[in-house]
């Protein structure tokens, strides 16, 4: 039995699914019997882990300050353990830029890209290169905010004249955005857990199947309704076990422990896969892409927040 801190809401735009991942894990922890303390994390999260202190904290927080690495450098400050991956792999996955170049310095496959800062357009005259990587990359392309976010901020560009308002709506996320090559196909997520030696597991994979062929609008795909979720994905051995073996890699690159999701594309010619990123914090509500791969592998929500706690008991 533990007193576990689980730590949630925060100021994210993520806010209300992270409140729903925390009541959740809540409950699951009280059933295991451990002693359950409810953070909302605000300008009094250090004060209250000070006065509390709790034996381990359960990270329920998505987007910034939780999956970014800012709480866990604060409760590495406190000395408390927690749970999921530490400040550089939270760092690297929260930066999807950075996150490329890692995975692509390692050999991993990622769609091609190029990013900027705010800056470079502003000082430098970077829309004077659009033309160059427009042509590199071809039409459509992604456009998309560096910073983690539930497809906030994404537009596609059909042609030229649509760049610069995409630009303009991913800035509005961000600092810096990338320009990304479009992979037409299919949308898979590959969670990983480790099992209880610390060994990096691929769940059963999830694909996301839109349910009308409006490909190029992102924010309404996660609209309720509009995309349908198929665990385990219709895939054949081969391919469920290169893309379980890709995100594994993906994982171990980028430093994740614990748990996380890979989210990858499926080329729809050639069979070829590419990672799109990592996120350190997945979501543990009842509809979110982890727990559902979970209970296909035959393991309880119980059972994965237990996993979960004891990966980050241990380290301690
Ligand atoms: N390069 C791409 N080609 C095709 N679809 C993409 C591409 N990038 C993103 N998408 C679509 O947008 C979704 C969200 O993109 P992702 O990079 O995972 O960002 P986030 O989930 O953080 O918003 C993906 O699951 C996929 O459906
Ligand atoms: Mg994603």
């Amino acid at each position: 039995m533990s007193r576990v801190a689980v730590l949630m809401g925060g100021r994210s735009l993520e806010r209300q699914v992270s409140l729903k991942s925390g009541a959740r894990a809540e409950d699951a922890l009280e059933r295991l019997g451990h002693e359950v303390l409810p953070i909302d994390a605000g300008p009094d999260l250090v004060e209250r882990l000070s006065t509390l202190a709790p034996d381990v904290a359960f990270i329920a927080l998505h987007g910034r300050d939780g999956e970014d690495g800012t709480v866990q450098e604060l409760l590495d400050v406190l000395g408390i353990p927690y749970t999921g991956s530490r400040v550089s792999a939270c760092i690297s996955c929260a930066d999807k830029v950075l996150a490329k170049h890692v995975l692509r310095d390692r050999g991993i496959p990622t769609p091609d890209w190029h990013a900027f800062s705010e800056t470079a357009f502003r000082e430098l005259g970077a829309a004077q290169a659009l033309p160059a990587i427009e042509e590199r990359l071809a039409f459509p392309l992604v456009v998309k905010p560096a910073g983690q976010g539930s497809a906030l901020g994404i537009k596609f560009a059909r042609t030229a004249a649509d760049v610069p308002m995409a630009l303009v709506s991913a800035f509005s996320y961000d600092r810096k955005v990338l320009l990304e090559r479009y992979v037409p196909g299919r949308d898979l997520a590959v969670s990983v857990l480790e099992d209880a030696d610390g060994e990096p597991r691929a769940l059963p994979i999830v694909e996301a199947v839109p349910n009308e062929e409006d490909f190029y609008d992102f924010e309404a795909r996660y609209e309720i309704g509009r995309t349908r979720f198929v665990c385990p994905a219709e895939l054949d051995d081969e391919l469920t076990g290169r893309a379980s073996e890709l995100a594994v890699a993906a994982y171990r690159a980028l430093g994740c422990e614990g748990f996380a999701r890979i989210d990858l594309m499926l080329h729809a010619d050639g069979g070829e896969l590419d990672v799109l990123e990592a996120n350190v914090v997945p979501g543990l509500t009842e509809t979110s892409l982890l727990p559902q791969a979970a209970e296909a592998a035959g393991i309880s929500f119980d059972a994965l927040i237990a996993r979960v706690l004891e990966l980050a008991l241990n380290r301690a």
